[in-house]
């Protein structure tokens, strides 16, 4: 790499006004130098500002008690979220179908995912009464910061299918250094024994406790054992949660037809499963640059487009697969319960 760094230095400049995060494959991104001289902690505080500000903007459609749960935890729970009519046709629906799968392997843990693509909207006729929820739609929005139609994907997490070491997506990390949201729609209850999904409430927030904490990461995290940290997703030991004024994390263990949102700049994982059962959800993820001052003028959103972006992104990664590293592989076509 240090032959290319007089070309590639341009880039490494202009990718610190993006949501690059890796400390590894950005060298001013993971300097211990600018880093001691405030780098990170000036890209955090400016992403956090930049979010409050567009967030301001997208107060006026979100239920107030939503606003308040959000503000306050980072992270929104609802339960019975669609009509029971409503999310039976969805769920027996989404059961029914198989499309195009791809499949990741992280540790022990199989993740697949199928696109919510014109052929699958079609076999799903219920799921637009989810997409143009008004309250769905709001809330996903003033948590993402942006107004964007999130990337949706019918997701089915299998845990305990590898003999290997523990899912890395169990330890207690945040995603990025900016807010970004996720969201989950689960079609079947969630019983702790299936590893629900767990949040440290309020960690969402850019307190100093946490941007000490932050500011010591940035000196060590490249040079660390943690892959996963050094490539921006900051790994937290639950001992440490007490030193920044946090709680422990929460699991979620929730009936179906339960929605959770939730920023993951805050602290969150998956817990371990105790038993092979499947997990199927419809997943949304919402995510741009943290420093656009704009909150939509997104071309990706538009109908006819939006519905065609995880196609894109797939064939797309796959055209990239020999300089890129792709952790989706296609598995044929599958049903979100097959095993
Ligand atoms: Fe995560």
């Amino acid at each position: 790499m240090k032959a290319l760094a007089p070309l590639l230095a341009p880039i490494w400049f202009a990718q610190l006004f993006t949501g690059a995060k890796s400390f590894l494959d950005n060298p001013l991104i993971g300097s211990t130098r600018l880093n001691a001289m405030g780098l990170h902690v000036a890209r955090l505080r400016l992403a956090h500002g930049m979010t409050a500000w567009r967030r301001a903007k997208l107060t006026a459609a979100v239920r107030p008690d939503d606003r308040a749960m959000f503000d306050r935890d980072g992270v929104v729970e609802i339960r019975n979220f669609l009509p029971a009519d409503t999310f039976a046709a969805l769920r027996q629906q989404i059961l029914a179908h198989r499309g195009p799968a791809r499949e990741t392997v992280q540790g022990d843990t199989i993740t697949r995912r199928l696109a919510i693509d014109p052929t699958a909207r079609l076999a799903i006729p219920a799921f637009k009464q989810f997409q143009k929820d008004r309250r769905w739609r709001a809330l996903a929005r003033y948590v993402a910061g942006f107004d964007i139609e999130p990337l949706l994907y019918i997701q089915s997490i299998l845990p305990l299918r590898h003999a290997a070491a523990p899912d890395p997506q169990t330890r207690l990390h945040a995603d990025t250094f900016h807010p970004a949201m996720k969201a989950w729609l689960f079609l079947e209850d969630v019983p702790l024994e299936s590893g629900p999904f767990a949040y440290v409430r309020g960690s969402h927030r850019l307190t100093p406790e946490r941007i000490a904490w932050e500011r010591e990461r940035s000196l060590h995290v490249r040079d660390g054992d943690c892959r996963l940290s050094a490539r921006g997703s900051f790994r937290i030991e639950p001992g440490e949660l007490a030193g920044l004024g946090l709680p422990q994390p929460t699991r979620f263990a929730v009936p179906a037809n339960t929605l959770i949102v939730a920023d993951t700049f805050g602290f969150h994982a998956r817990t371990m499963a105790s038993l092979p059962a499947t997990r199927i959800e419809l997943w949304a993820y919402g995510r741009r640059n943290p420093y656009r001052p704009l909150t939509g003028w997104d071309i990706w959103s538009l109908p006819g487009i939006a519905e065609r972006r995880v196609a894109l992104r797939w064939w797309l990664g796959d055209r990239m697969a020999g300089i890129m590293p792709q952790s989706w592989r296609p598995v044929g076509r599958k049903g979100p319960a097959d095993d």
